[in-house]
């Protein structure tokens, strides 16, 4: 099981942009064995450990924060290796995530109360993680937010990106929330003399580049804290995304392409769509696509949900003239 994470596959996408000599692939991370990017993440985080014994089946104990992604990552290797794994999520957690958590055996800690600083949940689902491993003996935070393990990883997302188009990469387009992907990539362009600009894709009403906070619908990108693995200069550019620009992303993707993919996926298209007009004539853009739609079947691709929180907006999808440029109305935001 653990051989199957990583080498997603890598596709080029015609239809998105049929009138542009530009070239432009998607790294379609859904295919990791536990849905989504987040695999390779929690596999580095936890397999030098296990390796040096330091995490034993019937001893040790993975405390994580996550309502999603990594979550499932981690409870997915914590079940392969036997480690007992308290996953600590929040109220917001959708139903379909804790199921898929229950299933892999992970225990869970739900935690219902914002903060009363921010209103965010995440700092609580942080104070209880510390909680835990005080109470725990033999506890272990991998704490993606500062792990450098977590960016580790994505040098060889990037590695097999390079190697799939032998370095000929003008620009890479990342969401971000731990900032592990964009880190562990820029760090490869950096050490293998790419001239790839490595463009940072973040939402709306996220910190993590200097932005005011403010609230978000989708879960995913984005992120309400600064996490110690941030480093601005990773990033050439930052693009800001709506979560309404996410949705048509991620609509125009599914009619245009057949890719059923999540939120972040959607909104580095939205993120494409503004830079497009710019990239130098033949440039290559690759794009990755971190999970699938299949864990949003609820929101994004729900005609109700989409409707109540954006109104009518289908014609910015249906039209394929129109390109969408920033808008959205936001209410609530998830972790990563
Ligand atoms: C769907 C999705 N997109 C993007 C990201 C951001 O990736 P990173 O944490 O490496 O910045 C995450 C993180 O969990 C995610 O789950």
């Amino acid at each position: 099981m653990l051989a199957t994470i990583g080498n997603t596959p890598l596709v080029e996408l015609r239809r998105l942009y049929p009138d542009t000599d530009t070239r432009v692939f998607a790294k379609l991370e859904r295919a990791n064995p536990g849905g989504s990017i987040k695999d390779r993440s929690a596999l580095s985080m936890l397999l030098d450990k296990v390796r040096a014994g330091e995490l034993t089946a019937g001893r040790s104990v993975v405390v994580e924060s996550s309502s999603g992604n990594l979550g499932i990552g981690m409870a997915q290797i914590c079940r392969y290796f036997g480690l007992r794994f308290i996953c600590v999520v929040d109220a917001k957690t959708t139903e379909q995530n804790i199921a898929i958590l229950r299933a892999y055996g992970a225990e869970l800690e739900v935690v219902t109360e914002r903060d009363a600083l921010t209103g965010e949940y995440l700092p609580v689902r942080m104070r209880r993680v510390r909680e835990l491993l005080t109470e725990l003996p033999h506890a272990y935070w991998p704490n993606q937010y500062g792990n450098p393990l977590n960016p580790r990883a994505h040098e060889k997302t990037m590695r097999e990106i390079d190697e799939a188009l032998s370095g000929r990469i003008d620009y890479l387009l990342c969401a971000t929330s731990t900032t592990g992907t964009l880190s562990g990539c820029a760090r490869y362009v950096r050490e293998h003399g790419l001239r790839t600009e490595v463009v940072a894709v973040d939402a709306v009403g996220s910190v993590l580049f200097g932005q005011p906070a403010g609230r978000r619908l989708l879960p995913g990108h984005g992120a309400s804290i600064r996490p110690t693995l941030l480093d601005p200069g990773d990033a050439a550019e930052v693009i800001h995304v709506s979560d309404l620009d996410s949705v048509v992303g991620c609509r125009r993707l599914v009619l245009r392409e057949a890719i059923l993919a999540g939120g972040s996926s959607g909104a580095t298209v939205a993120a494409l769509d503004r830079l497009i007009r710019r990239v130098p004539a033949g440039a290559t853009c690759v794009l990755i696509f971190p999970d699938g739609g299949d864990r949003y079947l609820g929101t994004i691709y729900s005609d109700a949900w989409v409707n109540q929180h954006f109104g009518e907006v289908a014609h910015l999808w249906k039209d394929p003239g129109r390109v969408p440029v920033g808008a959205a109305r936001a209410a609530g935001a998830q972790g990563c």
